[in-house]
């Protein structure tokens, strides 16, 4: 258990009858009639994630001690890029290293540039959205299953259990759908024993099933709904327009905190998927 000791339940007040725009507010009152607790975000609080970082925690050890290795970073925030990793990694190292800076991307440049936007949506009441790229190093070919147990969807199930994700990819992702198939096909290759292909646009899965090449994801954060701006909305229980001013304390940018979860929330499908192996 973990004990919210800092919690301001009082900044949540106004929004007991007005909807914030972009947050869960008005669809959690519409789903439980008014039972849902909507002090901290409730049900819909990013506090939530806390306890799946917990678990994601101990299935990185899990998988550490079979070879395998996540690691996150951010790929961008508001528009503003940070170098990609090399789709045919295998050094667990250059994966893991920008987890440990207070700023988690592999171009410190761009990171600054970054904090900048950040920083200028925030004196402006305002709020920026990013990606996070994903990648896991060491999965063996030959696990998922075809339709409804595959790599891609049961990885994407939990990734959109994190909330404000709202764009799940693996590989080149949407950018396949732009090429032709002799760029987008990977061609295989034998590296001694090892089957590799030369690049990685698949993202370490096809048909569903691991490729042995790294596992590589891009997940899309929205915005930060509460923003300090004045906006329109409904109050949902008169049922009738008003405005709203949110108050409290939110994120300009959630997405420098969601790397962790991102990283949990893989380790937790892919540690799931190696235990369902041998059905
Ligand atoms: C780590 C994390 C922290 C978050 N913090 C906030 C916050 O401070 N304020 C806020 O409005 N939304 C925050 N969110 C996003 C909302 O929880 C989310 O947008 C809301 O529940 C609506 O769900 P949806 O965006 O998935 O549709 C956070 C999300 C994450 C992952």
């Amino acid at each position: 258990m973990i004990r919210n000791t800092d919690q301001r339940s009082k900044d949540y007040k106004n929004i007991s009858h007005e909807a914030r725009p972009g947050h869960a507010d008005f669809t959690g009152y519409e789903r439980y009639h008014g039972f849902n607790d909507i002090r901290g975000g409730g049900h819909f609080s990013g506090r939530l994630t806390a306890p799946l970082v917990f678990a994601g925690g101990l299935c990185r050890q899990y998988l550490a001690r079979r070879g395998i290795y996540v690691g996150a970073h951010l790929e961008s925030i508001a528009g503003i890029r940070d170098h990609a990793f090399d789709p045919c990694e295998t050094s667990e190292g250059r994966i893991l290293a920008p987890e440990n800076k207070a700023f988690p991307v592999i171009d410190d440049m761009a990171g600054e540039a970054m904090r900048e936007a950040i920083e200028a949506a925030r004196l402006d009441g305002d709020s920026v959205g990013g990606v996070v790229e994903i990648m896991a190093l060491g999965m063996p070919a030959g696990i998922g299953s075809p339709m409804f147990d595959t790599v891609e969807g049961r990885l994407a199930l939990g990734l959109y259990g994190i909330p404000a994700v709202k764009g799940v990819s693996f590989g080149n992702g949407f950018e396949a759908a732009a090429i032709r198939g002799s760029e987008n096909n990977d061609a295989f290759y034998m590296d001694g024993e090892h089957v590799r292909t030369e690049t990685n646009h698949h993202g370490g899965a096809l048909g569903g099933i691991t490729s042995g090449m790294p596992v590589i994801a891009h997940v899309a954060f929205k915005p930060t709904p509460s923003i300090a701006k004045r906006q329109k909305t409904i109050d949902y229980v008169e049922r009738k327009d008003a405005e709203i001013q949110v108050q409290g304390r939110h994120d300009p940018c959630v997405v420098i905190r969601a790397v962790p979860v991102v990283e949990a929330v893989t380790s937790i499908i892919l540690m799931d998927l190696l235990l369902g192996e041998s059905n």
